[in-house]
């Protein structure tokens, strides 16, 4: 096996969030430098103690956690308890973590470990708000250019918006740090709900997750059948979406998923739309491509590949 792809997960946990860790934490091809938290779905506080009670779940206590921004660069904060539950990771019984959190902030641990890591190695994994990824260009701009792919969850194009008519949560908590991101110049892939839509917990697959019986499996599936009873209420679906490893699996199998360069800017002003990700997929702006945009999975591979490696923890 070629040597592993060196990644920081950048995440505010969330039920979904978790499951993507544990995908990540479940495949040997990804060396995960670290783990830095950002408020998104619950506060600060509480995405830093939740990215702590997953890693014990998993017994992988030897990755560190760092917490970053607790507010959006020039907002307040919106948080989703009403799809998460009070503690953002609502389901399974949970502890209070033994493992520490490191003393360093997490915008320092980015810039760091950009600068030391040699160019184009380090790929960075956002599954909340991009607030963290923001700071850190602004901080340090000579880490753009040292990024090898940038791969997140946010937006929406062709399916709307989840918060709002128009916009996507992690976009629409901090648009002024999405737009730093995307003027960056880093090699982006996105994972919007086009994507996150078709890959839903169908209680078949739930079942497939149950049935490994391990510890990181069983808090999982408690944590999904909390997470589920909200979008199937507001989808009428079987299952809710499982956003956040769509961004690991596209470093597993990136044939699991189809999408095409774009480009895309992110609305600011407008009241009505804010946090729109405006995404040119019929190419008619002459606008300079800036994302790999996907928009399609093939959503039972996707639960296999989830499936096999949660198994191996
Ligand atoms: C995104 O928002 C959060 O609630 C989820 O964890 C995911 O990252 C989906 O819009
Ligand atoms: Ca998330």
């Amino acid at each position: 096996m070629s040597e592993p792809r060196k990644i920081i997960i950048d995440t505010d946990p969330g039920q979904d969030d978790a499951a993507a860790i544990m995908l990540a934490l479940g495949s040997p091809e990804l060396d995960i430098l670290g783990i830095t938290t950002v408020a998104g779905n619950v506060p600060l506080s509480r995405t830093s103690t939740n990215a702590r009670i997953i890693l014990e779940f998993c017994a992988r206590t030897d990755v560190k956690v760092f917490a970053g921004a607790d507010k959006p660069i020039a907002r307040p904060l919106i948080t989703a308890e009403h799809v998460h539950g009070k503690t953002g990771l609502d389901g399974p019984e949970l502890h209070e973590p033994q493992m520490p959190l490191q003393t360093q902030h997490a915008v320092d641990f980015i810039i760091e470990t950009l600068r030391s890591e040699p160019e184009g190695t380090v790929t960075l994994c956002t599954l909340g708000p991009l607030t963290n990824i923001a700071t850190a260009l602004e901080k340090a701009p000579d880490i753009a250019g040292r990024v090898r792919e940038l791969v997140m969850m946010g937006g929406g194009f062709f399916e709307g918006g989840n918060i709002t008519p128009a916009a996507e949560f992690n976009i629409y908590v901090d648009p002024e740090a999405a737009s730093i991101v995307f003027q960056s110049g880093i090699p982006i892939v996105m994972m919007p709900l086009d994507v996150t839509h078709k890959v839903l917990t169908l209680k078949s697959r739930v079942a497939e997750l149950r049935a490994i019986g391990n510890r990181p499996a069983t808090a999982l599936v408690e944590m999904l059948e909390f997470f589920e009873r909200f979008d199937v209420e507001k989808y009428g679906s079987d299952g809710g979406p499982l956003h956040d490893p769509t961004v690991i699996a596209y470093l597993l199998k990136p044939d699991l998923f189809a999408g095409r360069d774009c480009n895309v800017e992110i609305e600011t002003a407008s009241p009505l739309t804010v946090g729109m990700t405006v995404v040119d997929w019929w190419q008619v702006t002459g606008r300079k491509h800036n994302a790999r945009v996907m928009k399609d999975v093939d959503a039972d591979g996707f639960f296999a590949l989830l499936t096999e490696r949660v198994g191996r923890l």
